[in-house]
């Protein structure tokens, strides 16, 4: 039986991205950044992961205004790398999972979420900043990924509730599937952040740890969280956070902390991570 073992959120800013691939890890505004990934980097070398279900959004990169899927499911071999504006990240290709990626399509989709099936996309920093912030330098990733992409850049996104329900969904698609894999679940974006209009530049330390801490003790609180509120308390990109709850309802009620970093700044974001793990595994 496949199962889940843990989850996983980041921020996945692009700067994080651009300061990695330039090896400006240790200079003195990085150095706070990435120094809350060393432990996780450790810990994910001893798991070992089979394959990562990994929530992000596209960032306009494989989609675009002329064609919005709110949860679209990766069911390719390959994934290439996304030319963002200068040119391709100089990262591996993702390799998928299509086997666990179709079993998963279908189990959705029959558990009533229509979810888009994709067979060709490049993935771009939300997905694979999140590699590299959990897995350093590599000439391949050591893990299998299934894209999973939420639309959170053209209104309407769908609910943090929604999410949760999708992340219950994938528990129940992942329990389904025969074979014996080590499954994690990723959720990426966030925290607080407002990249455009007059209040561009937002940061709501407040909000962010209460959302940590609820993520742990008290998920239901997020789940009632409106797109007006995201929008009110942690500006117009802290809508992001709803991936979070894709990871945290496919984990089951009750999870341990493994680890947890807040820090500011890191561009125009409050960078946020989180390891659960279920308090009993699947
Ligand atoms: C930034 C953060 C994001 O999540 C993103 O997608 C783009 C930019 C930033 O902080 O600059
Ligand atoms: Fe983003």
């Amino acid at each position: 039986m496949a199962r889940i073992t843990a989850g996983v959120t980041t921020s996945h800013v692009p700067a994080i991205g651009a300061a990695f691939d330039q090896a400006l890890e240790d200079t003195e505004y990085w150095a706070p950044v990435f120094g809350g990934y060393k432990w996780s980097q450790e810990w994910i070398a001893h798991e070992r992961p089979d394959v990562i279900v990994l929530a992000y959004n596209d960032h306009a990169s494989a989609f675009s205004l002329e064609m919005i899927p709110t949860f679209a499911i990766g069911c390719a071999d390959e994934y290439r790398v996304a030319d963002e504006g200068f040119g391709p990240r100089p990262v591996p290709n993702v390799m998928g999972h299509p086997d666990l990626a179709c079993h998963l399509a279908q189990s959705l989709i029959l558990d009533e979420f229509d979810m888009t099936v994709v067979n060709q996309m490049d993935v771009d920093h939300g997905l694979t900043v999140p590699l590299s912030l959990m897995f350093g330098r590599t000439d391949r990733w050591p893990v299998k990924v299934i894209p999973l992409a939420v639309n959170v850049v053209q209104y309407p996104p769908p609910t943090g509730e929604r999410c949760f329900k999708l992340g219950q969904a994938i528990r129940r698609a992942v329990a389904s599937y025969d074979e014996d894999l080590n499954v994690q679940v990723w959720g990426t974006g966030g925290m607080s952040h407002q990249l455009q209009g007059t209040r561009a530049g937002l940061i709501n330390k407040e909000f962010d740890d209460a959302f940590l801490d609820n993520m742990v003790e008290n998920p239901d609180a997020l789940r009632r969280i409106s797109h007006f509120e995201y929008l009110r308390e942690s500006g117009s990109e802290g809508i992001e956070l709803v991936m979070w709850l894709i990871m945290r309802g496919a984990l089951g009620d009750d999870v341990t902390m493994l680890h947890r970093f807040y820090h500011v700044p890191a561009s125009n974001t409050a960078v946020g991570h989180l390891i659960l793990k279920p308090s009993t595994r699947e």
